[in-house]
């Protein structure tokens, strides 16, 4: 580098910062260093940001990690919110046409969820309205896929994960894994999904708030669906027709997942919905 470009100017800034990286630098950091100094500073030159805005935006980001501890992710929901997390995830889970598509974890997923037999119902709390839901798990052929493991959970009909409520909700509720048999398909019971909000008590709901945005989820079952020898998949299924579909906080819908719900008059189930998983071959 030239002598010129040693000291910091607003003109050289980028350069200035990236010289100081050592030769011994991982190549990867290195690249990735690079290009968020370079993108970092074209964004403050961009809204020439002000001392004050700089000021709030250290400590919304102190907020941000004052909020967090082991049941309380705030950066997870600003990313989210950010579609930050979704971009990630488009980028890493590209599948070939006609496979389901991946869409966001969320904070809610535990691991060691009850295993059950085909059928069972993961409704402990009695509220809600019954959902039957079922389906297959597939190849890209149509073939089926045995010994697939599916694992689901949701919100209870008050709009809360019982992560959330542990005093109130039994534990496990609306949870639970399923294995697929040579016929690949699964059925089991639940509720049918309501939308909730994100957790919006924090420095993510204010930054809603001020942008005019509201912190909703559309209704949605949560699955995660693997099997040896395919790529595994982290997705929702959307109840078809919730007002939130086209406006989901955290950017987490795709058309290919909005599943039917319909009604239905067996015992006490009221909805059916269907959706069949297409895995794509690993690697
Ligand atoms: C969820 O669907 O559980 C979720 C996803 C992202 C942020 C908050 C919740
Ligand atoms: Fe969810």
């Amino acid at each position: 580098m030239s002598d010129a470009i040693d000291y910091f100017t607003e003109a050289h800034s980028v350069d200035a910062v990236n010289a100081r990286m050592g030769s011994e630098t991982d190549a990867r950091l290195a690249t990735v260093m690079a290009s968020l100094v370079k993108h970092l500073h074209a964004f403050v030159k961009d809204v020439e940001l002000t001392q004050d805005e700089w000021g709030f935006a250290i400590d919304f980001l102190t907020r941000t990690g004052h909020m967090c501890d082991e049941n309380r992710q705030e950066f997870i929901l600003l990313s989210d919110t950010l579609g930050v997390s979704m971009l990630v995830d488009a980028i890493n889970n590209r599948r070939p046409s006609g496979a389901t598509e991946n869409t966001v974890l969320g904070p809610f997923h535990l691991d060691g969820a009850p295993t059950y037999p085909m059928g069972a119902n993961i409704s402990l709390d009695g509220k809600g309205e019954r959902c039957l839901f079922e389906g297959r798990v597939v190849d890209r052929n149509g073939d089926p896929i045995e010994g697939a493991k599916i694992d689901v959970w949701c919100d209870n009909a008050d709009g809360f994960y019982d992560v959330q409520q542990p005093d109130v909700q039994p534990a496990f509720n609306n949870r639970g894994v399923f294995t697929t048999g040579a016929d690949g398909s699964y059925h089991f019971k639940g509720i049918r999904p309501v939308a909730y909000p994100i957790p919006d008590d924090g420095p993510v709901g204010k930054m809603l708030a001020a942008l005019g945005r509201h912190p909703n989820r559309p209704a949605h079952m949560h699955f995660l669906v693997t099997a040896p020898g395919y790529e595994q998949i982290v997705t929702h299924t959307f109840v078809a027709g919730d007002e939130w579909l086209t406006s989901d906080a955290v950017f987490g819908v795709k058309a290919s997942l909005i599943a039917s719900m319909k009604p239905v008059e067996d015992g006490d189930t009221q909805w059916k919905s269907t959706f069949d998983f297409v895995l794509t071959e690993a690697g």
